[in-house]
């Protein structure tokens, strides 16, 4: 469904009218179509800052040189900051210097990355304290340039997680990212036996199944994981056939018609697809209503497809049918963290699916392979059409950027949680993918 109020903001027209009345107006988001290739930010200049014993300084610094971006002093459309090393909140001040100095005349669509410790690899109270302030100051900062389509967003790193700094960077600073603003990004040590690898086509030679793929999120995974060098398999309901075909025939992807909440699901996707290099559990549904009103067939159906489907299918997988380094990523959603009055079934699996990433993740380490969540803010579906028109309204308008995101954003995220020389070293955590919505 369009945006028509995005729309007419980014006509001429639309922009004069919109500051003329001081109307918020959505800026067009700067997002990257194109595979990642070895140079993601080539063409792109940047600005590396940091306070007096930046840890990762000398290798933030060789990292965006190796993406292709050039280093620079001044008027740079990507700013990284490393705070990581200040032991104590006073040394924060050269993280104020710099961006105030640097927002001035920063253009639309900047890259803000700010990196630091993990609160775990802290080592005292106080350069905890410092680590703390990080994530209210990017957030607050994410809020001040979301009207540029800008963002800003912070990267944690754990000791043994530096190695995927870079890969992390890639994502965050180029256009692959435009939806993501105001999120944590956690790195953690990956399994020994993973080391980043080749950037270029990241998932080439991978087999990955997306469930839920003939249409919204589900095609937009399956496209973009294609486009990244994967062979894809969608699962669908067999009564979307020819929107499976549709999606996947271009990409030459293969179907498996089947209902996520067969009680032989698992069985029968390791007999269609063969062990799993990725696994991308996105089937969803909603059936909204005031919980006094809900009918019990309601429930049951949400929680089967959304999360119930997940645990069994991972269950049977897991034995024997991924590969040594599989990834698994769930789409859960930011009415999870929220909650949402009339979804108590909805949120409840999605909130469900959080805590069950987290907690499988460091089973799956010890195997070398990873499972995080991405949630989801608006997105304009076929899901969000039915939503009634207020509510959809001031639900793309309630975010940072003043606008929904489109599937092909969430389909980025999944993206980089799913190829290890980009994402190695996150493992049980949920990135929202939300513009930065209100909500949660
Ligand atoms: N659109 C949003 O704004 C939004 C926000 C947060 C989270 N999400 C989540 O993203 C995911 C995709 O949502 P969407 O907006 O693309 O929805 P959609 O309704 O457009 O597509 C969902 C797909 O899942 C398939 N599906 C449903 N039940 C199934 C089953 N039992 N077995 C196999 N396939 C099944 C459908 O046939 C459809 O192709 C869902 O998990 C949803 O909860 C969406």
């Amino acid at each position: 469904m369009s945006d028509r109020y995005l729309e007419l903001a980014q006509t001429s027209l639309g922009r004069q009218f919109f500051s003329a009345l001081n109307l918020p107006g959505p800026p067009r988001l700067a997002r990257e179509p194109q595979p990642y290739g070895a140079q993601p930010l080539a063409g792109k200049s940047a600005i590396v800052g940091g306070v007096a014993q930046a840890r990762y300084r000398g290798g933030v610094e060789a990292a965006l040189k190796g993406a292709g971006a050039s280093l620079a002093e001044s008027a740079a459309p990507l700013l990284v900051f490393d705070a990581a090393g200040a032991t104590g909140p006073i040394e924060l001040k050269s993280l104020y210097s710099f961006f105030h100095q640097h927002l001035e005349g920063l253009p639309s669509g900047a890259r803000i990355v700010v990196i630091g410790r993990a609160a775990a690899s802290c080592e005292s109270a106080a350069e905890a304290a410092a680590a703390g302030a990080l994530s209210g100051f990017v957030k607050s900062l994410a809020k001040e340039i979301g009207r540029k389509g800008s963002t800003a967003n912070l990267l944690t790193v754990a000791d043994g997680a530096e190695p995927w700094i870079d890969g992390a960077l890639r994502f965050l600073l180029s256009g692959h990212a435009a939806f993501v603003t105001g999120q944590v990004l956690p790195l953690v040590p990956a399994a020994r036996s993973l080391k980043p690898g080749d950037f270029n086509q990241p998932l080439a030679g991978k087999t990955a199944l997306v469930t839920g793929a003939a249409r919204g999120i589900g095609a937009a995974i399956a496209a973009t994981l294609a486009r990244e060098g994967a062979q894809v398999i969608g699962v669908d309901r067999p009564q979307e056939e020819e929107a499976l075909n549709a999606t996947l025939h271009p990409i030459g992807g293969r179907a498996v018609l089947l209902d996520v909440t067969a009680a032989d699901a698992g069985a029968r996707i390791a007999e269609a697809a063969g062990k799993l290099d990725l696994l991308v559990h996105n089937a969803g549904v909603t059936r909204d209503k005031l919980l006094r009103k809900m009918p019990e067939h309601y429930w049951d159906m949400v929680l089967g497809i959304n999360l119930d489907a997940i645990v069994r299918i991972n269950e049977q997988l897991l034995g024997d049918n991924l590969k040594p380094q599989a990834r698994l990523v769930c789409i859960a959603s930011i009415g999870g963290i929220a909650g949402n009055a009339g979804q108590t079934n909805y949120a409840a699996t999605k909130s469900g699916v959080i805590g069950y990433v987290a907690a499988l993740a460091p089973e799956l380490a010890k195997r070398g392979m990873a499972i995080n969540a991405v949630a989801p803010g608006f997105i304009e579906t076929q899901m969000t059409a039915s939503i009634p028109p207020a509510n959809r309204f001031f639900g793309r308008r309630m975010s940072a950027l003043l606008q929904g995101g489109l599937p092909e954003d969430i389909a980025e995220a999944v993206t980089f949680l799913g190829a290890a020389p980009l994402s190695g070293g996150v493992n049980g955590a949920t990135l929202r993918v939300c513009g930065q919505n209100w909500l949660g």
